[in-house]
């Protein structure tokens, strides 16, 4: 099958790669009919993480089931699925309680495996014609009549609106209450969807990009650019002085400064400024253990200069990690289903696998327009 894969930093290509089989009985085959590119691809694509070469990306996937196990039983050929980016095994003390992002079993010796993803275990992604999803029954969410209809609005059940709502579930957010969102990126926005989803009465959104705060502001949202460096006073000013009930930070450790340097404590230093007293901060952004590659001493072994003091005079509290795709993804369905959910607002382009490496490129350079770009395995290139 044709697949996209990781040669080194920036370098991602379309190549020929064996067919997924069934392993287990519990597996389940997956024609991908469209599998997203995501910012936390990026962070691989730029090497700075420990991706192997020759591996396949891709952990935002929707297709149609081909083949299926001998003991899969609710999952059947010709269902529409979409498969959230964690892998669980339905088994484990952390599944059982709804943690499937923690997983102790899908990566031994670590909590939590991925799709094609660095240090979540050994899983091809969905870049490619065909996935094999592990306990197929478990890990695939079958999706109503209209999933063909809808199907750019249910892939994004695989990770990016599950994990935007997430943010907003670890900062509390509660109808009526104000929040502030850091980043516009595809997690962002669906952080800022979620919160108006939820009643939020304010809700902020932090960037430099004008695109993307844009899209920001067509889910209701206020826009707040970054690179003016008046953030944290801009959402002062619009709370009466006090700070947003609620944080979510959908950046990560790659944030930058006004400069457009990275720094990696930019965004958790201005969230403990811009919430209020006894607020909640909700951490979807990655940040990583070891970033050898950062140019800051702190940050190459995975540590900040983080604002202890300040956080803790305030009584803020902070909650982190991926995101549960499973808890949300079958209500988060239903909502897209009854027309009251419409993720896809923010797709950009959709492309043929052969023009991925150029989309990685653009989306990398976040250049102007590339919001958010799914690849659709079964399309032809368009001809320049
Ligand atoms: N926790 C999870 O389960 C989970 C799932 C998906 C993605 N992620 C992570 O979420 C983060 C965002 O993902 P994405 O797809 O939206 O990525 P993205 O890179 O497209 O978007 C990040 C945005 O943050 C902006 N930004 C940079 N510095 C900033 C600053 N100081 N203040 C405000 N905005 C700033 C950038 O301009 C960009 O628009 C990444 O770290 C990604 O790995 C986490
Ligand atoms: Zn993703
Ligand atoms: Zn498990």
């Amino acid at each position: 099958m044709k697949a996209l894969v990781y040669y080194g930093p920036y370098d991602v290509r379309v190549s020929e790669m064996p067919d997924p089989k069934i392993e287990e009985p519990t597996d389940v085959l997956v024609q991908v009919t469209t599998s997203n590119i995501c910012g936390s691809d990026l962070h691989m694509y730029e090497g700075r993480t420990d991706m192997e070469k020759g591996r396949i990306f891709g952990h935002e996937n929707l297709g149609k089931v081909v083949e299926v196990g001998k003991s899969v039983t609710n999952i059947k050929v010709g269902d529409m699925v979409c498969m959230p980016f964690n892998i669980g095994c339905g088994k484990c003390k952390n599944c059982e309680k709804g943690l499937t992002a923690f997983c102790l079993t899908m990566n031994p010796g670590s909590a939590g495996a991925a799709y094609g993803f660095a240090g979540m275990g050994p899983y091809s992604g969905g870049q490619a014609e065909y996935l094999r999803v592990p306990y197929g029954d478990f890990n695939c969410l079958k999706l109503p009549e209209d999933a063909i209809e809808k199907e750019n609005d249910y892939v994004m059940l695989s990770d990016i609106f599950p994990t935007g709502y997430h943010a907003t579930e670890l900062a509390g957010v509660k109808p009526g209450e104000t929040v502030v969102i850091y980043g516009a990126g595809p997690v962002g926005l669906m952080a800022a969807h979620s919160a108006a989803i939820k009643g939020a009465s304010k809700i902020m959104v932090v960037d430099s990009h004008k695109d993307r705060l844009k899209l920001a502001e067509d889910f209701g949202a206020i826009a707040i650019d970054s690179s003016k460096g008046t953030t944290v006073e801009q959402v002062l000013d619009m709370t009466d002085g006090q700070g947003a009930d609620r944080g979510c930070e959908c950046v990560g450790y790659q944030c930058c400064n006004t400069h457009g340097e990275e720094q990696s404590n930019v965004t958790m230093n201005e969230l403990v400024q811009a919430v209020k007293a006894t607020g909640s901060i909700g951490v979807v952004g990655v940040f990583v253990q070891k970033d050898p590659k950062s140019k800051e001493t702190l940050e190459k072994k995975g540590h900040m200069d983080f604002d202890f003091g300040s956080f803790w005079m305030k009584g803020q509290r902070i909650a982190t990690g991926q995101a549960n795709v499973k808890s949300y993804n079958r209500e988060l369905c239903a909502l897209i289903s009854a027309g009251k959910a419409k993720p896809s607002a923010i797709i950009s382009h959709e492309l043929s696998l052969d023009e991925a490496p150029d989309a990685y490129k653009h989306f990398d350079d976040r250049d102007k327009g590339w919001t958010k770009i799914l690849l659709k395995p079964g399309q032809k290139a368009k001809k320049k």
